[in-house]
C-alpha cells in the first residue's frame, strides 16, 4: 500500500477476533515508533509492550470510558515521555503513536489509540485518580515519565469504510490568511 491509501485506510478498530498478532508485525509497529523524529533529536519517548491478559484487562479500566477494547486486545503499547527529559514529550510521543497506527495499518493490524493524558479512572478503593497514576502504578514506571497513551492492537473483528477524499473538511484550509 502507497502512504496515501494506508491513510484512507486508517480506522480506529476497536472489536477484536481471539487471533494474535505476529511477533514479526509487533516488532515492526515498534520499529516504525522508534523512527519518529523527536524535538532536538532527545527521543524521550519509551514504549512498554504489554501482552499478558490480566494486565490488558487492568489497562481496560485506565480510564472511565474509550479503553475497554483493550480487553479483547492481542497487545497493547504503552507510550510514554520523559517530561524532565523534554518539555514537549506529549508531542514527541503523539508522533510516535501515529507513525505506529499507520505501520500497523499497512500490515493489515487493527489499531486504536486510547488516550491516557488528561484522562482519570477509579482505582480499586473507590478514589478518583488520573490514568497515568493508575498506568504508572500498574507497570512501576519511574516518576520522570508521563503516560500520553496506549496503542491497541488485535485482529479486526470487524470491516471498517475507509476514508474517502469526498469526507474532507476542506473549510478547514485557508490561504495565506483566515478568510
Ligand atoms: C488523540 C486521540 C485520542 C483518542 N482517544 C481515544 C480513546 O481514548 N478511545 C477510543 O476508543 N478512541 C480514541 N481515539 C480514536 C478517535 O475516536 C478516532 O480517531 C475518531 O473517532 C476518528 O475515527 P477514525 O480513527 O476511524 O478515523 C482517539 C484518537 C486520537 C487522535
Amino acid at each position: 500500500m502507497e502512504l496515501s491509501e494506508i491513510m484512507f485506510n486508517r480506522r480506529s478498530i476497536r472489536k477484536y477476533n481471539n487471533e494474535e498478532i505476529s511477533e514479526e508485525d509487533l516488532k515492526s509497529i515498534l520499529q516504525a515508533g522508534l523512527l519518529a523524529p523527536s524535538s532536538r533529536n532527545l527521543h524521550p519517548v519509551e514504549m512498554i509492550v504489554v501482552r499478558d491478559k490480566a494486565m490488558l484487562d487492568s489497562l481496560s479500566q485506565a480510564k472511565t470510558a474509550g479503553a475497554g477494547m483493550l480487553k479483547e486486545a492481542s497487545r497493547a503499547i504503552v507510550v510514554i515521555g520523559d517530561h524532565d527529559r523534554s518539555d514537549v514529550w506529549v508531542e514527541d510521543c503523539s508522533i510516535v503513536m501515529t507513525y505506529m497506527m499507520l505501520k500497523a495499518t499497512e500490515l493489515g493490524i487493527a489499531n486504536c489509540w486510547v488516550q491516557c493524558r488528561k484522562r482519570t479512572t477509579t482505582d480499586s478503593k473507590g478514589n478518583t485518580v488520573t490514568s497515568d497514576v493508575y498506568i504508572k502504578e500498574l507497570l512501576e514506571l519511574p516518576d520522570n515519565y508521563s503516560v500520553l497513551a496506549i496503542l491497541s492492537l488485535g485482529i479486526s473483528d470487524e470491516q471498517p469504510v475507509p476514508h474517502t477524499a469526498d469526507e474532507l473538511e476542506l473549510s478547514k484550509l485557508h490561504d495565506g490568511k483566515w478568510q
